[in-house]
């Protein structure tokens, strides 16, 4: 047996009776004090991001309108969401959550949600009512059969005692534009009539538009929020809650690396916060340095390949090798830093981006026009290039500093 590699924890969770090294304790817990693979379970341990917090509780508690909110994969959507689902409970709101997916069905999604709400909340059922006793629903006043915007409307609109918050995670995963249509639709029914019912939308988009494009109509009633790339500060306690968590420590010029390699993205400042974790436990040691980052960006860079197309792995490298690393690079760090976007006309960076995209990003085919040609706007073609191509960055510093900064500058 002893030739075979082991888990080295339990299943169950459980570190009673764990018969490891303290080192092993500590590896345990750094599993759960950065989960790259995961969203934050419990808001104690979200790092940063009250302002978009308060934003979200403003609109909908003193404007109550329904949220839009939008971002690129891993930007921390779901966190915030599990956080704002806790919040709201603390106020008495019945939240429910639902990821969408390809087979959304706008019935079933509504009718299972509606079952979970109990006929107390009916304004016209006394609670003494037998009903209510037994722990009936308000899907007992629904027909059977496909439901629209409309009934699902009226049956809210007598809702009273109560407000819901419905989320819907992950919209953009459903490719039905009948699910997405109804949707809109029962927004704006439940906007026009003021009922205590609202709904948090959130998925994978570049903007607005993108993710309620079938839908003009709504805009006036929705507030939509691109959640922004993290703040260094945000992310340097990222790293603090995870040591806390987990025991072990980061030294300074681990957190200013871990920092400036994450370029804002809590999932990566997560992955590379595990992994130099590990690294350091690997060394004997408890508290990581920047020869840790260091490994953790050589780890991170080759998971992050694996979820690349192979195409896009060789034009990179072909783009690397004929020295275009630096015009790369600017791309990624400001898709990373502006929601995917590139955009080469307007805000601080629009020279650098469009020095960029014409010397690398469309030459080499990396990146495509988003929204009309003349707008001069454009994105990777694929999601996850961002994010490696600063990871192929991260590793030739950490590979050879003196070089990588000569040619991609400090
Ligand atoms: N505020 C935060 N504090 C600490 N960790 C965070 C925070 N936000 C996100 N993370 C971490 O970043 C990673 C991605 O977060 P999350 O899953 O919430 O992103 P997402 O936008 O929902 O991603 P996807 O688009 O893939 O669903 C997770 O590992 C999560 O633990
Ligand atoms: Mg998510």
């Amino acid at each position: 047996m002893a030739k075979y590699p082991r888990f080295s924890g339990s299943a169950t969770d459980e570190l009673r009776g764990f018969r490891g090294g303290p080192e092993d304790h500590i590896r345990l817990k750094l599993r759960d004090a950065f989960t790259p693979a995961q969203p934050v379970a419990d808001v104690r341990h979200l790092a940063g991001r009250t302002t978009v917090l308060r934003s979200l509780i403003r609109s909908l508690e003193d404007q109550r309108l329904h949220v839009v909110l939008y971002g690129e994969r891993g930007i921390g959507k779901t966190s915030l969401l599990r956080a704002l689902t806790e919040l709201g409970q603390e106020a008495q709101y019945l939240v429910r959550y639902t990821s969408c997916g390809e087979e959304s069905d706008f019935s079933a999604l509504f009718r299972s949600v509606i079952s979970t709400i109990p006929l107390l909340y009916h304004a016209d059922h006394d609670p003494t009512d037998e009903e209510i006793e037994q722990g009936k629903s308000l899907d007992s006043l629904l027909p059977s059969g496909p439901l629209s915007a409309n009934q699902i409307s009226d049956l809210f609109a007598r809702l009273s005692g109560t407000r819901i918050l419905i989320i819907l995670d992950e919209f953009d995963r459903s490719p039905n534009s009948g699910f997405r249509r109804s949707v809109a639709e029962l927004i704006k029914n439940l906007s026009d009539r003021s009922i205590r019912v609202q709904l948090l939308i959130a998925g994978v988009a570049s903007n607005l538009a993108e993710l309620v494009e079938h839908v003009p109509s709504i805009r006036r009633n929705i507030f939509g929020l691109r959640v922004p790339a993290m703040e260094a500060d945000e992310i340097r306690e990222l790293i603090e809650i995870g040591e806390h968590a987990s025991g072990m420590a980061f030294d300074d010029k681990a957190i200013q690396l871990i920092t400036s390699f994450s370029c804002g993205s809590p999932y990566l400042a997560s992955l590379l916060g595990q992994h130099a974790g590990m690294a350091a436990l690997d060394r004997g040691v408890k508290e990581a340095g920047a020869s840790d980052v260091a490994e953790a960006v050589r780890i991170a860079a080759d998971e992050i390949e694996q979820r690349v197309s192979e195409n896009s792995v060789e034009t990179i490298n072909r783009a690397f090798a004929e020295g275009k690393d630096y015009a790369l690079a600017a791309l990624a760090r400001i898709a990373m830093g502006h929601g995917g976007r590139l955009d080469t006309k307007n805000g601080d960076n629009a020279a650098e981006c469009e020095r960029a995209v014409k010397d690398a990003g469309l030459p080499y085919e990396l990146v495509v026009p988003a929204g009309k040609p003349e707008d001069g706007r454009y994105e990777f073609r694929e999601e996850g290039l961002p994010t490696y191509l600063w990871m192929m960055v991260a590793r030739d510093l950490v590979n050879d500093p003196a070089k990588a900064v000569a040619k991609i500058g400090s």
